[in-house]
């Protein structure tokens, strides 16, 4: 007889953003002829850049022919990519070896399945609110007990609040936790760390050999030169942290799909020594994954190839413009807003203390603006509405003016 995994059960709600996507079309199909302005979902709509174009058609060209064909890559990825990559930390004077780049096809796929090279008994630490996907994996790997509807909280999860009280980045647990979940800039309040704020999470996980997991998909947004793009730039952190990153928000690869991870040799745990974690992230992905795709693997290296850079970094300016467009939009309406300087996300208070998805409904019905409610990721986020940079400029401003003009306060 086969069973289910009991732990899908215990998940309390479907995924964040189809649930979004479904309460949208059933607005439209309701109002046909009404026109949506989409600032909910993080999902890039400028074209890719030429010389990630042409690196793309110049592969698939070399696949169709015998002589230049080529079959599966490397598990870890392309050697030329990774050594492109490599060479960008190297700008940061970060040193990461070849071995130590996983390449693959996104961050979403690294940070959901990077537990599983972790035991069933550690506890995990999240900012709350947080990127659904690093509290649901643990849930569906069984290190949770069942979602509290009360508290909006799994049993067995440390929630790391982040308010406007600490600028939106947790202190750290008081109690001892093996694995810590952090991203920066982060999705989804759009605040970036300081090196002092990670360099005591680096202490703090070096002292108990816990291990922090490091998302740092948004670092492109980052302009300010004091803020660190990597974890790695915090001394120490090759010995108790695991980054992961993308080409989906800085390269527009959301559909295209590629992204890397950096499980350094020298990271250590107590029962595991130098190189062992690396190992298993190796053994992992090797019998679970064949690689990222080779053609995109081209695109990937020319988007970081010099004039790959500027293109890239041209698309990132397109997408902070609209987040300034936001901010100020939503600032001269009287909401106090966070984020959006060096990073693409905008966090928005609600009024009067409205609860996040009465205020998502509230848009969608008299604005026709879609959000995302902050109480979507954790509990700490009631209260608050996320709105991405990611739109065309025209319908970002076309969302801008319909909340000015049809918004009831
Ligand atoms: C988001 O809107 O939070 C992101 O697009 C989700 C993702 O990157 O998977």
């Amino acid at each position: 007889m086969a069973t289910i995994n009991i732990n899908y059960d215990k998940l309390g709600a479907g995924y964040l953003f189809p649930e979004i996507a479904r309460r949208a079309k059933a607005f439209a199909e309701k109002h046909p002829g009404v026109e949506l302005h989409r600032l909910g979902i993080g999902d890039t709509t400028q074209p890719l850049a030429p010389s990630v174009v042409r690196a793309l058609q110049d592969a698939a060209e070399r696949l169709s022919k015998g002589d230049t064909y080529t079959g599966y890559g490397d598990y870890e990825g392309e050697k030329f990519l990774r050594e492109a990559i490599r060479d960008a930390y190297r700008e940061r004077k970060v040193e990461i070896e070849l071995d130590e780049i996983f390449v693959s096809d996104g961050a979403k796929s690294d940070s959901g399945n990077i537990q599983t090279i972790f035991g069933p008994e550690n506890i995990i630490a999240v900012q709350d609110p947080a990127y659904p996907v690093y509290v649901d994996t643990n849930v569906m790997a069984g290190r949770t007990e069942s979602f509290n509807t009360v508290t909006g909280q799994y049993a067995g999860i440390v929630y790391m609040p982040c308010h406007e009280h600490n600028d939106f980045f947790p202190e750290l647990p008081s109690e001892k936790v093996d694995l810590i979940y952090l991203c920066s800039p982060n999705n989804p309040t759009g605040a970036v760390a300081t090196k002092q704020q990670l360099t005591q999470f680096v202490e703090y996980a070096r002292q108990l050999k816990a291990v922090i997991i490091f998302d740092a998909a948004y670092s492109a947004f980052i302009s300010d030169a004091r803020l660190p793009r990597s974890i790695y730039e915090i001394p120490g952190a090759d010995e108790c942290a695991i980054e992961v990153n993308s080409f989906s928000k800085s390269a527009g690869f959301t559909g295209v799909r590629l992204g890397w991870s950096v499980v350094p040799k020298s990271l250590i745990t107590e029962d595991a020594p130098a190189s062992k974690l690396n190992a298993l992230w190796y053994r992992r992905q090797s019998t679970f994954f064949n690689g990222a795709s080779n053609i995109v693997q081209y695109g990937g290296a020319a988007a970081l190839s010099p004039k790959g850079r500027r293109e890239c970094q041209a698309i990132v300016d397109y997408y902070m413009q609209n987040a300034r467009i936001i901010r100020d939009g939503l600032t001269s309406l009287g909401l106090a807003c966070f984020g959006g300087d060096n990073a693409p996300y905008i966090w928005a208070k609600t009024p009067n203390g409205v609860r996040s998805w009465d205020f998502f409904d509230k848009l969608l019905r008299e604005a026709h603006v879609v959000t995302t409610p902050g109480s979507g990721f954790g509990p700490a986020g009631e209260g608050f509405i996320r709105f991405s940079a990611f739109g065309r400029r025209e319908s970002t401003e076309r969302a801008m003016a319909s909340i000015r003009a049809h918004l009831k306060t």
